[in-house]
């Protein structure tokens, strides 16, 4: 047994996202997601996979709730596919699509799981991106009613709502690296699309708590703590910028600090924009940006080691990020890190005036059933335990940490990694869509029971 217990009101649960397994792509009318048109690019997907099919969970959502319920999770964060209840975007919602989630947060609530609604998790639907996109002011509109849309239908059950996840992820690496959809290379359109995303989030925040009577309404960040490779000054800059781009940048804004100077002046360095103001932002947008939330999701897989790539000086031989050894890495190449999550959760406990969720936090390995067809992914067990006692440890040293969502609930379509990245704590075989929980379902659902951190068995 342990003495690490959380404090009775802590929240566990499961997280996934409508694209990475609902399937059914053309059910009930569901309109095309930015996501069905990039996977279809050849190339822009590890073996050309889809979400066609991915968990079809959207037609065995009963039996995964049942899963969840045997798991003892208290609660259950999905995402709503913005092209299942509006296939254009805006317009007419489609009454089935809406029905849909309707049904499943029904089902999770005749099993006592407290359903979390996350808006946008990355399919926007196609017809908007046809008009431009994130870096489209126009786009801030069609998801503040969207997001009308859906809280107006399930407001009445619904109490836990995230706007967006990860607005770096669907901004940078969808109009910035192009390693997301919708694919695009602009710098420029990048910063505008991370501000149309945050500007949407604090519209849309007053519209859902018009029609959800108590709602706790947040955003979620995908973040990591920045150190620098070497002690040269180069890479303490570079660290620095990093630190503005990726987490600065998102949530200062949120909390009325606006963006981080030293990543605008970063911005301007590199050409992206001009001098003078930023262009995307009107008068008001950043008061409504900050808008006060209920809570912070924070998403956390891994630290960043920080190398400055721009000098070929002497400063800061030699020029390489040294490599995490292999038994500390993950499947998909980041390095296991619990501390940096301790880390992470002290410095935004610190700034944030608002509790703190962990929507997400997990680990991709393929270890699949064994001879004796159970899954005995030990490293995966690992993982959750070292990382939960860094949430139990940020606690105890005052972190106003509320909750924690594994990341994910079973095996799904990993974004540009297709489905060769498993990061469920229940394994899918994609063939069978048969789920069989593995060793860490059964170490999650033991912590659950125990509201504490635990060693590994
Ligand atoms: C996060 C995403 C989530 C999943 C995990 C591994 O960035 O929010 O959908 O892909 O990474």
């Amino acid at each position: 047994m342990t003495d690490h217990r959380f404090p009775d009101s802590f929240l566990w649960g499961s997280a996934t996202s409508s694209f990475q397994i609902e399937g059914a792509a053309t059910a009930d009318g569901r309109g095309v997601s930015i996501w069905d048109t990039f996977s279809r690019q050849p190339g822009k997907v590890l073996g050309g996979d889809t979400g066609d099919v991915a968990c079809d969970h959207f037609h065995r959502y009963a039996d995964d709730v049942q899963l969840m319920k045997q798991l003892g999770l208290q609660a259950y964060r999905f995402s709503v596919a913005w092209p299942r209840v509006l296939p254009f975007g805006t317009g007419t919602p489609v009454a089935a699509g809406l029905d849909f989630y309707s049904r499943l947060v029904d089902a999770l609530l005749e099993v006592g799981i407290e359903p979390w609604i996350t808006l946008y998790h990355w399919d926007l639907p196609q017809a908007l991106q046809d008009r431009g996109g994130w870096p489209q002011r126009s786009t801030v509109d069609a998801f503040v009613n969207y997001a009308d849309v859906v809280a107006r239908h399930l407001g009445d059950r619904v109490t836990h709502w995230i706007t967006h996840n990860e607005p770096w992820c669907a901004a940078v690496l969808g109009y910035q690296n192009g390693l997301h959809a919708p694919g695009w290379n602009e710098p420029a359109a990048a910063l505008a699309a991370a501000h149309h995303l945050l500007l949407s989030h604090g519209r849309a925040v007053p519209v859902i708590r018009s029609h959800s009577k108590g709602a706790q309404v947040g955003i979620t960040l995908n973040v990591a703590p920045a150190e620098p490779a070497s002690p040269s000054a180069a890479d303490a800059a570079a660290t620095e910028r990093m630190d503005a781009h990726f987490n600065r940048w998102y949530f200062e804004p949120l909390i009325g600090k606006g963006y981080p100077e030293v990543g605008i002046a970063d911005h301007r360095e590199q050409g992206i924009v001009g001098p003078g103001p930023l262009p995307f932002i009107e008068p008001g947008d950043m008061e409504q940006i900050a808008v006060e939330i209920d809570f912070l999701g924070i998403n956390y897989y891994s630290r960043a080691v920080v190398r400055c790539d721009r000098v070929s000086d002497e400063d800061n031989a030699p020029r390489t990020i040294p490599e995490a050894p292999a038994e500390r890495k993950t499947d998909i190449g980041w390095e296991v890190w619990p501390d940096g999550l301790y880390a992470i959760l002290r410095r935004l406990g610190d700034e944030m005036p608002v509790p703190i969720y962990i929507t997400e936090n997990g680990a991709a390995y393929s270890t699949g059933p064994g001879p004796d067809g159970e899954v005995h992914d030990t490293r995966r067990v690992a993982y959750l335990a070292g990382h939960i006692d860094a949430c139990w440890r940020a606690i105890e040293d005052g972190v106003d940490l509320r909750g924690y969502f594994v990341w994910s609930l079973m095996d799904n379509f990993e974004w540009q990694e297709g489905y060769s990245q498993r990061f469920g704590v229940v394994w899918v075989d994609f063939e069978t869509q048969q789920r069989t929980p593995k060793d860490s379902a059964w170490f999650f659902r033991d912590v659950v029971a125990a509201n504490a951190a635990l060693p590994m068995p």
